[in-house]
């Protein structure tokens, strides 16, 4: 069952998904080299708290964490923990906030330190994907046309893995509804877009091939080769002309650009303001 929002109810959400791009915002400007990510959960689940709004991932079919925090090779459903961060390390954070009954759910790759040329040009051709995807996300046109997108950018351009086992999804009183959102497929087919559907589009683009396994403890997703992983999220409501984004990359970036600690490329800065 797809769910289309009122203009009235996309503002709520609106207001959920910034309240998460604010969380990302105060993460990106405490990362750092010795840090962990129990910290960072544990900072980022105050602040949504203290925002009148609680965590949506915490007990969410038994997820036992604030936020998803996966560093390297962890694509995604990484627990926080106690091992410190280090230089070179890429840190997806993936945050859920449900406020006044809705949903935001977003997420953001950061690098600490320098991890390299070759890391640093997967993580823009991933948010450029998002971006690329996004262009797509309007009435009249089909979840495969996003899916087409990213992966058009990503495997066919740069020869990078689509993960297949997740994807994104629609968004509202529910963290996941219909439709799914691939980050693959063919131009025209899946289900089609309407005006007022909210989408979390997530690209998790892989370093290597795109085959993928869940440790044990039953939710950290890791590469198989072992090579790094990259996630970006954003929140969209599909419209006429152009997709309107709720949640807003352009504080964390403020913020991501402002921490030594944290390495950025300004073309991949630019990437939402080129659209
Ligand atoms: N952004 C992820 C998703 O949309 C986060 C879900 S993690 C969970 O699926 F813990 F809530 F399951
Ligand atoms: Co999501």
């Amino acid at each position: 069952m797809m769910f289309c929002k009122t203009d009235e109810q996309v503002e709520q959400m609106r207001a959920a998904a910034r309240l998460v791009s604010s969380s990302l915002t105060m993460a990106a400007g405490m990362l750092k080299p010795g840090l962990d990510t129990l910290s960072v959960d544990k900072a980022i689940a105050d602040f949504i708290r203290d925002h009148g709004a609680v965590p949506s991932f915490l007990n969410y079919h038994g997820y036992p964490f604030n936020t998803c925090i996966s560093v390297n090779d962890v694509v995604v459903h990484g627990f926080p923990n106690k091992k410190p961060l280090k230089e070179g390390d890429i840190v997806s954070i993936d945050v859920g906030v449900i406020l006044n009954g809705w949903h935001g759910d977003h997420a953001y790759t950061f690098a600490i330190g320098d991890p390299g040329a070759d890391v640093m040009q997967l993580i823009r051709v991933t948010k450029e994907s998002l971006y690329k995807g996004i262009e797509k996300a309007v009435v009249g046109n089909y979840t495969g046309d996003i899916g087409y997108a990213i992966q058009e950018h990503t495997e066919k351009k740069h020869g990078y893995g689509v993960v297949r086992e997740l994807v994104g999804h629609g968004l509202g009183k529910n963290l996941h509804e219909d439709p799914q959102i691939p980050n693959y497929g063919k131009r025209g087919t899946g289900k089609k877009l309407k005006d007022g559907l909210v989408l979390a589009i997530e690209p998790m683009i892989n370093m290597g091939k795109k085959d993928v396994f869940t440790e044990s403890d039953g939710w950290t997703v890791r590469t198989r080769d072992g090579k790094p992983s990259v996630h970006f999220e954003h929140d969209v409501c599909v419209r006429k002309s152009k997709a309107d984004i709720l949640s807003d990359y352009s504080i964390i970036e403020k913020a991501e650009r402002a921490n030594p600690d944290l390495f950025t490329e300004s073309a991949v800065s630019s990437a939402q303001s080129a659209l």
